[in-house]
């Protein structure tokens, strides 16, 4: 009998050996499929890291054009998904509405229970296609406005900011959104990708995996940090009240949310990239307060715990400054997490053994049974 290993939380078991995306703690490193993350950030699109992801190398110019125009090719989201949204009390929570959105997209795929590699490949295809369409049409219905088509001549970011704004967004704008969305991609064995992995191993489908995905990403030890963070600028409100609030919150015990991280133990090298985007769009619209507060906050965690920020940190002045609505933060990760827990299902699929741990029993293990008359 092999000897019994308590991990709560997991921590540092190896559940998995994955090709898709490489982390080092330590050192601060994290590739996607042996390309260094910032060399990806500072050169490549969402879609392009993407395909890499998918297709374990990148892809030459006429690939990448014919990717993106099958991505554009597939933004549409049919009437029967838009009737899932319309139908949805208007105060649903975003992450739980596009729970029910995936779902519903599964509901209406003739292809949902096909577990193929060509057709977990097509429909992660058009779940990475349709989710910015439907973030976006559940914004403008709960708004009473009629949701935006998708645009064929924008990129996968750029539509989205018009969808959501029914208004072209800038190339700065769309840019930053896309390397957001890029440095969203893929993370290892992250909560929510476990998740999906769980749910894959059993030889459920790729519909099934994603819902579940989502429902692990809403927590806010997870994907929702990054909303939280932003709550948290907005209430610090000015950098001069950033290192009491700081203290306060830590002297009650609070977690900071955007930082720490089970992994890393330096900079989060996605935070790095979010830091300076926050910087530029900040600067360029005269509202670097908000990058001012946020520096404040990083400051002082360094200084009193030591604690890094982590990829939701900065994320949050960033969506903050392209006018995106703060409960569209956790759902936007979503939609970049959606290709990177694709390509955990098919690397799942394609050398499945089901998930099954142990749990350790501590309960009691005595106990008469009484009948219900006598109790
Ligand atoms: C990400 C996170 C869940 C990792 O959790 P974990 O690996 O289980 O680490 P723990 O929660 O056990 O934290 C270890 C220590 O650091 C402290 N710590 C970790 N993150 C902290 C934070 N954001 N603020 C204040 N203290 C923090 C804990 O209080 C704990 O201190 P202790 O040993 O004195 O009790 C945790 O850092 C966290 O809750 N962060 C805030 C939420 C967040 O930003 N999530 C997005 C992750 S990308």
């Amino acid at each position: 009998m092999a000897e019994k290993i308590v991990a709560k939380g997991l921590e540092g078991v190896v559940a998995s050996e994955t090709e898709l995306s490489f982390i080092d703690g330590e050192q601060g490193v994290l590739l996607y499929r042996g390309y260094d993350i910032h060399d990806l950030a500072d050169e490549a699109s969402y879609p392009e890291a993407l395909y890499l992801l998918w297709n374990d190398e990148l892809p030459d110019a006429d690939e990448l054009s014919t990717f993106r125009s099958r991505l554009a090719e597939n933004r549409a989201v049919g009437e029967a998904v838009q009737a899932t949204l319309r139908a949805l009390p208007a105060d649903t929570p975003a992450m739980a509405a596009l729970r029910t959105a995936v779902s519903a997209l599964g509901n209406t795929d003739p292809e949902a229970e096909d577990n193929s590699p060509e057709a977990n490949r097509r429909k992660a295809l058009r779940l990475v296609a349709r989710i910015p369409t439907v973030i976006a049409a559940f914004h403008r219905l709960r708004e009473g406005l009629e949701p935006v088509a998708p645009d064929p001549e924008l990129g996968h970011a750029g539509n989205f900011l018009h969808m959501l704004r029914d208004e072209r967004p800038t190339e700065v704008e769309a840019r930053a959104l896309d390397t957001s969305l890029l440095l969203y991609l893929d993370h290892g064995l992250n909560a929510s990708t476990f998740t999906c992995r769980v749910i894959a191993s059993t030889l459920s489908d790729l519909y099934s995996a994603v819902t579940g995905g989502i429902g692990a990403l809403k927590g806010e030890l997870h994907g929702s940090a990054n909303e939280a963070a932003m709550r948290m600028l907005l209430e610090i409100g000015g950098s001069e009240a950033a290192e009491d609030w700081v203290d306060e919150a830590l002297s009650r015990m609070k977690k900071i949310m955007g930082f720490g991280h089970r992994v890393y133990r330096t900079e989060d090298p996605r935070a790095t990239h979010l830091r300076e985007m926050a910087r530029e769009l900040t600067d360029s619209l005269g509202e670097s307060e908000w990058y001012d507060i946020a520096r404040r906050v990083e400051e002082t965690m360094l200084d009193r715990k030591g604690i890094n920020c982590n990829v939701d940190f900065y994320c949050a002045p960033v969506y903050y400054t392209l006018g995106i609505p703060l409960d569209l933060y956790t759902p936007l990760f979503a939609a970049g997490r959606v290709g990177g827990w694709s390509a955990h299902v098919m690397e799942q699929h394609a050398d499945n053994r089901l998930i099954r741990p142990r749990a350790e029993y501590v309960g009691a293990t005595d106990r008469s049974f009484v009948p219900l008359e006598r109790r």
